[in-house]
């Protein structure tokens, strides 16, 4: 099973991959495949529950979800987002929320978007030896200041804030920083500047990592941000299987004598 350690050290070794997951055959798919850190993002509040935003998102959905993953893993750590406003509004409400991702959901860490603004509830969540993920640049908690799911730190001083943020982070205990939505110079100018792991999302190659949305990885989302690449095309595969299914219902083609059960008594 993959540790906090194990991800730590393969800085400037090996690369770390990420993917979500939200349920338990995605969480083993993952796991199965080979991920080293399984995230239950809240992007679940887009992906799986149909919202405009993640904002909607509470700590029981997170709770929900992280639980299903967690039995289909093995091997991958368990990375449990905090959903908005379930940190940084009352230090006892993040740790006690913190705990509630651990011990119900199963998490073996938690992420928290925001820099200096965070660092307070990270120390106190680390203190209660909980690791801890940053999250950098495009947090979309943050829509609504950003105006919109926008690229971050374009302008010298906000790369240069950024660049300090994740110092602070690294210092006040986080084990590795989420990067999203960034410049690649940025992604590697911070990748530089600590000794814990980047995770890139849209922050171009020089990350210690990268992590992507499992549904738009594998081509259920017909729109996706620029930077995700489409593995497969899900969308397209799945929904031949069903169109299939429905003509052989339809022309009677399907159950056949393949797919029923016989008994030798007469009715
Ligand atoms: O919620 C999420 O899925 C995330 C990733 C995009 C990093 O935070």
């Amino acid at each position: 099973m993959i540790t906090i350690n194990d991800i730590i050290n393969k800085k400037n070794k090996e690369k770390i991959t990420m993917l979500t997951a939200y349920d338990y055959q995605m969480g083993k798919l993952a796991d199965e495949s080979g991920i080293d850190i399984v995230l239950v993002g809240d992007s679940l509040g887009m992906v799986v529950l149909g919202y405009e935003t993640t904002l909607e998102v509470t700590i029981d959905n997170m709770i929900y979800h992280s639980k299903a993953v967690k039995k289909g893993l093995k091997n991958s750590f368990l990375l449990v987002d905090m959903p908005f406003l379930s940190y940084n509004v009352d230090i006892k409400d993040s740790i006690y929320n913190a705990g509630q991702l651990v011990t119900k959901g199963f998490a073996q860490g938690v992420k928290i978007e925001g820099g200096k603004r965070t660092i307070e509830t990270v120390q106190k969540i680390v203190e209660m030896e909980i690791p801890v993920a940053g999250h950098l640049g495009l947090t979309p908690q943050s829509v609504n200041r950003m105006g919109g799911f926008k690229m971050q730190g374009k302008l010298k001083e906000d790369a240069i804030n950024m660049i300090e943020d994740a110092i602070a982070l690294e210092k006040a205990g986080a084990f590795c920083i989420v990067l999203e939505g960034i410049p690649e110079n940025l992604g590697k100018k911070i990748t530089e500047s600590v000794s814990i792991p980047t995770i890139g999302i849209g922050a171009g190659r020089y990350t210690d990592g990268q992590v992507l949305v499992n549904y738009d990885m594998l081509g259920f989302n017909e729109k996706v941000p620029k930077f995700v690449k489409k593995y497969t095309n899900s969308k397209n595969i799945l929904g031949d299987a069903i169109k299939s299914y429905i003509d052989e219902v339809k022309n009677g083609t399907f159950p056949n004598d393949d797919y029923k059960y016989n008994v030798d008594s007469d009715i």
